[in-house]
């Protein structure tokens, strides 16, 4: 097996995220990593509402249009993220008063973007992470200023315009039992208005030893019985403690430079390294297992350097979270997924 794409050819689509630097060419060593080992690209942040639409009446379709040519001239299945999020959101959205107003505009900005990139892009996060860890709504500007109706609008506005795109819900902690029943309650809520919901995407933001396996499959399954797709997004294992975790912590600055929170500036330990490539090959076992309802699995970077997670929560930090090292060598948790399938 000579990459990811061809391992997991049979299977699902293997993503992953670009950063700026990559989609513009200047970081030319990860791009040819990128058209060698992956079938299907997402961009990290340039089509968010901030970047790509900065102004009500202009848009930044430049680097946009270049990730997709990107994803075309490759062959690659080429995912759009995401239409409507509460972050990074463009201010400009915050300046409309008027609720009907409001609405007519979130109406134009779904539909501008879907039909610029009607057949290019082949699937949208049309709504992402709108849901609280109980399973309630997050109370976003869309939410105050639509109601919960924004939901099935924002799926019936893309859909309308480009009918053949797969349209995807997206949010992080989808294992969390309360957020899942959450998330199903919406999506059921959509469907029974005869609109469609194509997919889940679970956000693969996870840690060495939670969420637990069994998680991951149920909610794999769960979703699945919605008669939607799952598609595993953002797909990247922390090897750093979580500050979370700890009783009663606070995100302080005093965690910035404590070797406690940052224990691996020097190089990963060996254990550790065998630990991730251990808990990466679990989880695919999973993906494996239920491949029939998985569509893509994305990883959210190509490489360790340049991951969010260095940076999240607590600045600064060097994490080992992906199948590529700082230098873009690939590290044993790759060998590991990928030996999965040499053994069948
Ligand atoms: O581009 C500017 C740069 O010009 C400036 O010098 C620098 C200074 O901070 O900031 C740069 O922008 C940053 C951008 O990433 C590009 O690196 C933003 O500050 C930073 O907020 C942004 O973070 C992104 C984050 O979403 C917020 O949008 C991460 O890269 C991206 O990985 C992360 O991805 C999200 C998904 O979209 C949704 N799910 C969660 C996931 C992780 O938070």
């Amino acid at each position: 097996v000579k990459s990811l794409k061809e391992a997991f050819e049979k299977d699902f689509y293997i993503g992953v995220a670009l950063n700026g630097r990559i989609i513009d060419q200047s970081d030319s060593a990860s791009l040819s990593l990128v058209k060698r080992e992956f079938n299907s690209i997402t961009a990290e942040n340039i089509m968010k509402s901030s970047i790509i639409h900065p102004q009500r009446d202009s848009f930044n379709f430049e680097l946009a249009d270049k990730f997709v040519a990107l994803g075309k001239n490759n062959g690659m299945h080429v995912h759009g993220h995401t239409l409507i999020w509460h972050s990074q959101l463009s201010p400009w959205f915050a300046t409309i008063e008027d609720s009907f107003e409001f609405k007519d505009a979130t109406e134009k900005h779904i539909k501008d973007l879907a039909l610029h990139f009607k057949g290019v892009v082949d699937s949208w996060d049309v709504v992402n992470e709108a849901l609280n860890e109980d399973g309630t709504l997050r109370n976003s500007i869309f939410l105050e200023k639509m109601g919960d109706e924004y939901l099935s609008l924002a799926f019936k506005w893309t859909s309308e315009v480009d009918p053949n795109a797969k349209l995807f819900y997206n949010d992080y902690n989808m294992t969390n039992p309360d957020k899942r029943q959450g998330a199903i309650r919406m999506i059921k809520k959509i469907q029974e208005k005869g609109i469609k919901v194509d997919g889940v995407g679970m956000q693969g933001h996870w840690h060495l030893d939670y969420p637990s396996l069994e998680e991951i499959e149920e909610s794999i399954l769960e979703y699945s019985k919605l008669g939607v797709q799952v598609a595993i997004t953002e797909l990247d294992i922390s090897v750093l403690p979580n500050p979370w975790d700890l009783e009663g912590a606070e995100i302080s600055q005093n965690f910035e430079n404590s070797e406690e929170m940052n224990p691996y500036t020097k190089g990963l330990p060996d254990s550790i390294q065998t630990k991730l490539a251990n808990r990466y090959k679990d989880i695919f076992k999973i993906f494996l297992k239920h491949r029939d309802k998985i569509s893509r699995v994305t990883f959210w970077g190509v490489n360790d350097r340049q991951s969010w997670l260095n940076g999240f929560p607590i600045r600064g930090r060097t994490n080992y979270p992906l199948l590529f090292d700082r230098e873009l060598k690939p590290k044993p948790a790759y060998y590991g997924i990928i030996g999965l399938k040499e053994k069948l």
